[in-house]
């Protein structure tokens, strides 16, 4: 099966997992330079003030900041069609609140999308990927308020204004159904409670938490509308964690608990967005938890009106539901489950699902009947480099050659795919560990957890291999 001659293969990203420049060309400070480094076994911990003597992952990243140039150059050596990364919010309005945006921030995007422009790469931006400036959650607590609706709209407007020539595809929200587990209080909403000591474990008050997401909600439609009166050709997407879920046995209560947890974490913002209106399920949801969404009168219009051009979304794992009790646990990106004894797991305990990502397709499309790109799929593992400086890293080519395989398999079975995006085409930082050490690129990037390494950049093999990927249009794979 041919995929379309206009098929976006590219590699997708987020700022604050690879900028660094932290408070370089005005930024301010946002959630994710609040976050220490962490691991498997230790968790990351965010502080109100930074702490010299901590380590905070963001504040260098893999400074793409200073390297941008060569990276993008990199990407357009694989034959990268698309680009996906995210705007810093606080690049362009530092505490959020500014009447007028930072010149050097937005030159800085500027920059970006003319080197991408200049070697014909699309660029896809995320406008809010876990990195709201930090000022909107001490003082508002995020979205929980609704003036930081406007705040984000202020912003929003600002660079699909500026940009409106050079960039045709947007995200409003990254993982936006992170909010629909306690975790996602923080990075998604902005809110951190005055009784939270572990943000990864945080307070969590489902009124609250439930009420910012619907303000999100609206954050999202309202930009939608606003970059379609902009520009009518911008295509506006939604962004969600798909986290793959079967029943661990054919018990029928298997079945329901899955159907159940599929709504909640994985449906339910998907609905509202592609639909426009807040599906059944979530009113017996809230009705059951005591959950009253406070709305005013327009809110349900302008759901409604603003409903996104594509459905997008990152795969990276299945998991298996069950109502038993003691069944060994999986890990997982945002969500764990049980075990599946038929698949293998990353060094970090996602279990590697490739013909779950066939099965998602066709679930999303069947869903959803609009467009579908996938904007994450990776393999997250330690990379060795030899004496050569090479890094031999078949395992990642293994792993998305497998997917690609299933995916093309789902194109044949009739599904509307635009694109696919691995995560991510240079090393970053992880987002749930805050380490180098899980890298995800096809490129290397020299640099540790313990802050040796001079930045230098190193292909992979993975990128010789995505670079034929490319050229071939997915027929080598
Ligand atoms: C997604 C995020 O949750 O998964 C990315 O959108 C993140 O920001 C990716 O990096 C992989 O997760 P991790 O924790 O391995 O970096």
């Amino acid at each position: 099966m041919m995929l379309n001659e206009n098929f976006l293969w590219g590699g997708a990203t987020a700022a604050n997992q690879i900028e660094g420049g932290y408070q370089e060309g005005n930024k301010g400070d946002c959630i994710s330079d609040h976050l220490t480094g962490g691991s498997l076994e230790i968790n990351r911990s965010f502080t109100k003030n930074i702490d010299p003597k901590k380590n905070y992952p963001s504040h260098e990243a893999v400074d793409f900041y200073h390297h941008y140039k060569e990276d993008i150059a990199l990407f357009a050596k694989m034959g990268f069609k698309v680009f996906r990364m995210s705007i810093a919010w606080s690049r362009i309005y530092p505490t959020g609140e500014e009447a007028e945006p930072n010149e050097e921030g937005l030159k800085f995007y500027d920059n970006i999308f003319d080197e991408c422009l200049k070697y014909g790469i699309e660029p896809l931006v995320t406008l809010h990927h876990f990195d709201m400036p930090y000022l909107l959650v001490e003082k508002y607590q995020g979205f929980l308020n609704r003036k930081v609706i406007d705040l984000y709209l202020k912003y929003v407007t600002t660079v699909f204004k500026r940009y409106k020539n050079k960039v045709k595809y947007w995200i409003t929200f990254n993982e936006i159904n992170f909010a629909c587990i306690p975790m996602g209080n923080l990075e998604v909403l902005g809110i951190y409670h005055e009784k939270t000591e572990d943000y990864t474990n945080p307070y969590d008050d489902l009124q609250m938490r439930y009420q910012a997401l619907h303000h999100v909600f609206l954050a999202s439609a309202r930009a939608v509308q606003i970059g379609h009166s902009i520009n009518k050709n911008f295509k506006i997407g939604c962004m969600i964690a798909h986290v793959t879920l079967y029943p661990y046995s054919c018990h029928p209560q298997d079945m329901l608990l899955v159907q159940n947890t599929d709504h909640l974490f994985n449906d339910f913002c998907g609905d509202v967005q592609v639909k426009g209106y807040y599906p059944y399920y979530i009113k017996d949801y809230f009705k059951k938890n005591g959950i009253n969404i406070i709305k005013e009168k327009d809110d349900d219009d302008i759901l409604q009106d603003g409903c996104v051009d594509f459905y997008s979304f990152s795969y990276y794992m299945s998991n298996c539901i069950s109502c038993q009790e003691g069944l060994e646990k999986s890990m997982g990106n945002l969500l764990g489950g049980v075990t599946n004894p038929y698949l293998k797991s990353s060094e970090w305990g996602w279990q590697i699902d490739p013909e779950g990502l066939r099965y998602t397709l066709n679930k999303l499309y069947d869903r959803y009947q609009i467009p579908l790109m996938i904007v994450e799929n990776g393999l997250g593992a330690v990379d060795e480099m030899d004496e050569d400086k090479k890094i031999h890293d078949n395992y990642r080519v293994d792993y998305l050659k497998k997917h690609i395989i299933e995916m093309k398999k789902a194109v044949e079975d009739g599904i509307d795919l635009k694109g696919y995006m691995m995560w991510a085409p240079i090393d970053i930082i992880s987002s749930s560990t805050g380490e180098m050490k899980k890298r995800y690129g096809l490129i290397y990037i020299d640099k540790d957890d313990n802050g040796n390494g001079d930045y230098s950049r190193y292909p992979k093999d993975s990128f010789y291999w995505y670079k034929k990927v490319i050229e071939t249009n997915g027929e080598i794979l």
